[in-house]
This record gives structure tokens, C-alpha cells and sequence, in this order.
């Protein structure tokens, strides 16, 4: 079975990248794979610091993600973008996931992205900033993403995207996912 990893780059109650995630779990499962949906909250990390590091090691909630990961072939972050860039709960969680935390959570696997605002651009600056981060820490990413804007209309009441474009390119991404990870298991 396909397994496929979404993880939120937002914990807030009502957060719209929640519900982007719900969307992402949906469309990923009309393409054949199992969606697991992530609250970071559950995972709560420090700030990363290298003396804390020195003391503790990876901190218990950053290891229990990284296996959680493990269990799947494909992972899928979807973040708001805060100041055009990555939101701090991301990049902290991404910064812990790259440390000693008994799993090379950024190979062996197949990534894809998306991002949710309520502004006009969906937060696709952030999009760019987080795959450069991404791809030099070696991921295999897919090219598709989506990044959905006027976040506040964007919703059906079951959670497909209200967007005829955006939910076309939503099933686009799911696709090339679960097949990039289908094709990569059969070799
Ligand atoms: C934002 N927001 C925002 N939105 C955007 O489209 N581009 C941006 O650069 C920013 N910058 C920004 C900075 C900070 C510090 C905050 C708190 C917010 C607005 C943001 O998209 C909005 O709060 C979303 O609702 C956050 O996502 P969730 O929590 O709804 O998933």
C-alpha cells in the first residue's frame, strides 16, 4: 500500500492549511494511496539550539515524527506562508527531522508541496523557499504544487477545493505523487 505523510506547517485551531491538508488526504486516497494527516502540535519541539541538542540530543516528539515518516513512502507539507518565507513551526520541525533522530527522513522518499493563504498569491513565495531548503537536503521532490489563495472561499463544506483550476491541479499533484512513488517502488 501507498502511504503518504501530510504534515500542516500550521497547528492553529481553524487553520486553513489544516484544511488544505484535509483536501490534499482526500485527493490522495481517489488516487488509490492512504493518507495520514499530522497535527505539529502533537509534536512540540524547542527551538532548535545546538546546546540543547548537546545536553538532550533530538528531542522524543522529534523522533517519534521521524518514525512515524518512516512507515511512509511520500510526504507532503503544506504551510502557510508567513513574511514570504517559511513560518517558524516548519522550518524548526525541519531543522530537527534533518538531526539525529534514527532516520534519514529526507531520503528514500518522495516529497511534494503546497501552501494556503487568505491572500491573492496562496503562498507560493514560501513554495519556493521551502523547496530550495528541500532539495538541498537532498529530497526527492515532485515539480507540481499548489498554492491556494482567498483561503476563506476556498473550501467546500467537504473539504474539496471550491476552485474548478485549483482543484484540477490539486488532483494533478496527487497523482504524480502516488505514481512517482509507485513507479520507485517497482524498480
Ligand atoms: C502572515 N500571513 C501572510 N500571508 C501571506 O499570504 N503572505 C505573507 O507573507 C504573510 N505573512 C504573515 C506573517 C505572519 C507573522 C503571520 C502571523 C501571518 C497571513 C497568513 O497567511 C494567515 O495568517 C494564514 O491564515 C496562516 O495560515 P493558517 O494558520 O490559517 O494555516
Amino acid at each position: 500500500m501507498t502511504k503518504i505523510i501530510i504534515i500542516p506547517g500550521s497547528s492553529r485551531e481553524g487553520s486553513f492549511n489544516r484544511k488544505l491538508a484535509s483536501s490534499i488526504a482526500k485527493s490522495i486516497e481517489s488516487h488509490g494511496a492512504t493518507a495520514t494527516e499530522v497535527n505539529l502540535s502533537d509534536y512540540p519541539m524547542p527551538i532548535f539550539n545546538e546546546d540543547w541538542e548537546s545536553e538532550n540530543g533530538a528531542p522524543a516528539e522529534a523522533k517519534a515524527l521521524a518514525q512515524l515518516i518512516a512507515e511512509h513512502q511520500g510526504v507532503v507539507f503544506v504551510t502557510p506562508e508567513y513574511n514570504a518565507s517559511l513560518p517558524p513551526l516548519l522550518k524548526n520541525t525541519i531543522d530537527w527531522l534533518s538531526r539525529g533522530v534514527g532516520v534519514k527522513v529526507y531520503q528514500d522518499r518522495v516529497f511534494a508541496l503546497a501552501a494556503c493563504s487568505p491572500g491573492g498569491l496562496g503562498g507560493i513565495r514560501c513554495l519556493s523557499h521551502l523547496r530550495d531548503v528541500l532539495l538541498n537536503v537532498g529530497a526527492e521532490m515532485i515539480t507540481p504544487q499548489i498554492a491556494v489563495g482567498q483561503a476563506n472561499t476556498a473550501f467546500n463544506e467537504d473539504m474539496t477545493l471550491s476552485n474548478e483550476r485549483t482543484a484540477g491541479m490539486l488532483d494533478g499533484l496527487s497523482a504524480t505523487l502516488v505514481g512517482r512513488i509507485k513507479s520507485a517502488s517497482a524498480t
